[in-house]
């Protein structure tokens, strides 16, 4: 898609319903996301998903999808413990959850695992930029802007063998010089125009998150408003009486 000037599209899942949805209408591909520990578990950072429940979701994604590549992030910290333990982790995504990628944190000095994992014949899509599993060393989720550590980090990715990066909130035009000094695709977010791709996370697209969103974020629809007038429209026919009616009735 790259060499043909095409832009790929993705977008996050947890569940089998959703990814279906979003499968069917056409994404190229779809993140099992460690963003899930957020916006489907209430926590405050990614940090506190586990493998575990990565694989519980993303088997649940890999069952509805029948088109889009489907990419599972490895949870923090389970490609930072050394080649074989990351094997092992990214081992057990692929066989448990029938997905076909993963997608970990870092560029350059995740360079020896994504090498170890491309060699065991596991597609890697690095994430450089903004990381959100290093929020404490960073000291807040913040727009990254050294361009040379940047280059350095999805140079390296591309050498180690990573089929794709994601490239999260760094300045356009150092998202542009990157996307066109590497031959993988770099599917932005929160990197503007220039990338090969864009992704976000389908929460924040739908409307469901509650605000403040960050500024890369484009709401598609307001989901939340629509389910708030769904269920009070339900609990007054309900208490009512104006719900069930014999239609929803059997005899
Ligand atoms: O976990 C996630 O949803 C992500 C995307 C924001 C790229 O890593």
């Amino acid at each position: 898609m790259k060499a043909a000037g095409r832009k790929v599209t993705m977008l996050t899942a947890y569940d089998y319903t959703m990814a279906r949805l979003v499968d069917q209408a056409g994404v190229d591909g779809i993140l099992v996301g460690d963003s899930m520990s957020m916006v489907v578990q209430g926590h405050e950072n990614t940090l506190a998903v586990t493998l575990d429940q990565m694989i519980y979701h993303a088997e649940m994604v890999g069952r509805a999808v029948q088109r889009a590549l489907v990419v599972v992030d490895m949870p923090f910290p389970t490609n930072l413990l050394g080649p074989y333990k990351a094997i092992e982790n990214a081992g057990r995504i692929l066989k448990e959850t029938g997905c076909e990628a993963v997608k970990l944190e870092g560029g350059a000095e995740q360079a020896e695992i994504i090498a170890a994992l491309t060699s065991a014949g596991i597609p890697v899509m690095a994430h450089c930029g903004l990381c959100p599993q290093s929020v404490h060393q960073l000291g807040g989720y913040r727009v990254q802007r050294d361009a040379k550590q940047l280059m350095a980090d999805a140079c390296a990715a591309e050498k180690a063998g990573a089929f794709s990066v994601v490239l999260e909130c760094i300045p356009a035009a150092v998202a542009q010089a990157v996307t066109d000094a590497i031959a993988i695709p770099t599917i932005g977010i929160g990197a503007g125009v220039g990338c090969d791709g864009q992704i976000l996370v389908i929460n924040d697209l739908l409307g469901i998150t509650p605000a403040p969103l960050p500024r890369h974020v484009k709401t598609y629809a307001d989901l939340a408003r629509q389910i708030d007038d769904a269920v009070r429209r339900y609990c007054e026919d309900v208490r009512s009486g104006a719900f069930p009616t014999e239609a929803q009735t059997f005899t």
